[in-house]
């Protein structure tokens, strides 16, 4: 990871979902690169507790900012903390899996995920992207998933919007290169962190620590459009690749729900 520095991606990195699981871990890695960091997430106590550490620790700035990022306005003022600051580096991590059939779920809870996993990141990079643009050189990160790869009963709009997430990193990262930004997205299989809590699911086999993912994944910031954690994720993507459609959603079923009677 030598090449994620201050000079090559400016003085600050904004990451989100920085209280919990891969998004604090990125926060940690960045500000050990000494890169200032703000973090964001809902959890004040969390995030109060990881500035301390941090100052602590690297020789960094840190902004504390409680937000939620499901309430549109709510996102407008993170983007407005962020106007004095050179971001040059966005990490789009804050988000969740609400479980369950999609006409048994409150169509609230299905717009409040909708809005964190993709309102935001779409709102965030947009506007980031841009001040990164005039200072040519950047970085954006998003946290994708395996289940992008295809639709899964009881995660329909889950794995939408990690879909979304992967297409728009792909598109804009293209878009992008020529101003010397990255992009990356990464397509995470299960990882034990917050994240089986929050989804009431259970880890699936094979889970992956959040500092293992957070690190290689800010490591192929450079080298990588898409980058797929771990030898089994990567066998998985490769199968779904050549087998009809039908199947992955077979398949990626039956693992949600399985995962998620063991977890409720
Ligand atoms: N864990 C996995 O198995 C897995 C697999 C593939 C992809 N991913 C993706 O990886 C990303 C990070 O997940 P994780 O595994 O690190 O889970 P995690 O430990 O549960 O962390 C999720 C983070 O998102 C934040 N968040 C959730 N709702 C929010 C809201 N309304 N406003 C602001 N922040 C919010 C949480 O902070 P607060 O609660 O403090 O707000 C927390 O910091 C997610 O986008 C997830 O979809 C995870």
């Amino acid at each position: 990871m030598k090449k994620l520095t201050k000079e090559k991606y400016g003085e600050w990195a904004l990451i989100t979902g920085a209280s919990s699981g891969i998004g604090r871990e990125m926060a940690r890695i960045i500000a050990q690169k000494g890169i200032s960091t703000i973090l964001v997430a809902r959890d004040k106590e969390a995030l109060e507790a990881l500035s301390l550490e941090i100052e602590k620790t690297s020789k960094v700035e840190t902004k504390v900012i409680v937000t939620d990022l499901g309430k549109e306005e709510e996102v407008y003022d993170v983007i407005s903390a962020c106007k004095e600051l050179e971001v040059g580096l966005l990490v789009n991590c804050a988000g969740y899996a609400l479980s369950g059939e999609f006409t048994d779920n409150a169509l609230e809870d299905e717009l409040d995920m909708l809005s964190v996993n993709v309102k935001a990141p779409l709102m965030l990079t947009h506007h980031l992207a841009k001040a990164m643009k005039e200072r040519q050189r950047g970085g954006i990160v998003f946290l994708s998933s395996i289940m992008a790869l295809a639709g899964a009963a009881k995660w329909a709009n889950y794995n939408a919007t990690k879909a979304h997430n992967l297409l728009l990193a792909e598109g804009i990262g293209e878009e992008l290169k020529k101003d010397n930004i990255n992009v990356i997205a990464v397509i995470s299989g299960s990882v034990d962190s917050g994240f089986q809590e929050r989804s009431h699911t259970q880890s699936a086999l094979g889970s992956m620590r959040p500092e293992t993912v957070a690190k290689y994944s800010l490591w192929m910031l450079q080298c990588k459009r898409t980058y797929i954690p771990g030898m089994m994720n990567k066998l998985i993507a490769l199968s779904l690749r050549t087998a009809p459609r039908f199947v992955g959603t077979k398949i990626f079923s039956n693992v949600v729900n399985k995962l998620t009677s063991q977890g409720a």
